[in-house]
């Protein structure tokens, strides 16, 4: 979307993974002071975002949402001065139908009041949901909300969350900043796998300002070991996507803010060229993606989807480089430097992920096992 906004994927923290419906203005705080002084802030997570279950159960006499007074006692507006009094930015969450799906009042035909509400409490950011919606086309309704936001003057980061339907990407990068592209995520090993492979393919739809959105990070909760963190956060980095931590923040172990904060690895997911890499091969669940980078240099993900332990291959040749007789690799996640003279190979352990950012020689774009090139919309 054109509206200067996510120039490089959005990053934050949304508190539905983690705590569902039980969301309250104490616990949005605490998460943001959290994020102030734990490593996260200064990592590039700028965006504190409530989800569903804010809202009384119905409108004013005015036609106004109301934040529900006893989880919001200072309301969004409080809540939202005080994430500003720390540098951070407040998001909030909305549905493009008659209700949440949670139940609560949506803004199907209330866009235009709900959208003011949003820029005069402060808010920065706003997810929209897609329940109830009466089967009136996404495009028409997330539109609307679109509209409604630019009308507000205030800059409002506007995340689509349609789930993938009505092939999103096709029409999202001029009505949001990010478009979801599955159903929800949940913690574990095979979600997370599954929509990787759903999300790996859309790359041409993906650049500056209008991203694919595989869904909120998962890292920190559930029974996912660190190996498969940080395989989730090396591929959602490939992949130039959004990086919403969706775990508890202010009990966070020291291995979930390690993988969430590791300054290398997000350089290459908040790259200035905004390319989604892509898959360059894959086969027996052994993938080799390549992402090019502003520099000449390509970020590499070796990831093993499988159950033991093994050798994954690829050169300098399959991910876009060549002209040169050595390439610098850096290995992302230790920091490791080696050199090549084109061979690219890692031991990986199950279900775990190499990733090296490779520098030297030229670069050519555009490798992928599809190859195929979209045009997209104004955004
Ligand atoms: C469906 C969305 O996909 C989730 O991320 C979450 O926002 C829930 N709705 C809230 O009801």
């Amino acid at each position: 979307l054109g509206n200067g906004l996510a120039p490089t994927p959005q990053m934050g923290f949304n508190d539905w993974n983690a705590y569902g419906c039980n969301v309250s203005e104490a616990l949005i705080k605490s998460t943001a002071l959290a994020m102030h002084n734990n490593g996260m802030q200064a990592a590039g997570y700028s965006y504190v975002n409530i989800d569903d279950c804010w809202l009384t159960s119905s409108r004013d006499s005015g036609g106004h949402l109301v934040p529900d007074p006893v989880k919001f006692p200072d309301g969004i507006k409080g809540t939202a001065d005080y994430v500003h009094s720390l540098g951070l930015k407040l998001g909030i969450y909305e549905d493009a139908g008659t209700a949440t799906c949670a139940g609560y009042p949506g803004s199907l035909g209330h866009e235009t009041t709900d959208a003011q509400s949003f820029a005069s409490w402060g808010v920065d950011y706003l997810k929209y949901d897609n329940c109830n919606n009466t089967g009136v086309p996404a495009q028409t309704r997330y539109t609307a909300m679109r509209d409604a936001l630019a009308a507000t003057g205030r800059p409002i980061l506007f995340s689509l969350c349609n789930w993938g339907q009505e092939n999103v990407w096709t029409w999202g990068a001029g009505v949001g900043n990010s478009w979801r592209t599955t159903g929800d995520i949940s913690a574990s090993f095979s979600s997370m796998l599954s929509i990787f492979h759903s999300n790996v393919g859309l790359a041409s739809y993906a650049g500056p300002g209008h991203w694919n959105d595989p869904d909120m990070l998962e890292i920190g909760n559930g029974s996912m070991t660190d190996a498969e963190n940080r395989s989730e956060f090396s591929l959602w980095v490939e992949m130039a996507a959004p990086l919403i931590a969706g775990t508890n923040l202010t009990t966070a172990s020291a291995s979930t803010l390690s993988t969430l904060t590791n300054s290398r690895v997000i350089a290459v997911d908040q790259d200035s060229l905004g390319r989604q890499g892509t898959m360059v091969s894959s086969s027996n669940g052994l993938d080799v993606l390549a992402k090019p980078l502003a520099n000449g240099d390509v970020s590499v993900v070796l990831f093993n989807e499988t159950g033991s332990t093994a050798t994954i291959t690829t050169t300098a040749a399959a991910i876009g480089k060549s002209g040169a007789s050595s390439y610098a690799l850096t290995d992302l996640w230790s920091g490791s430097a080696s050199s090549t003279s084109g061979t690219i190979s890692a031991s990986v352990p199950a279900h775990g992920t190499v990733m090296y950012r490779v520098a030297g020689g030229s670069t050519s774009g555009g490798t992928s096992v599809t190859g195929e090139v979209h045009a997209v919309g104004a955004g």
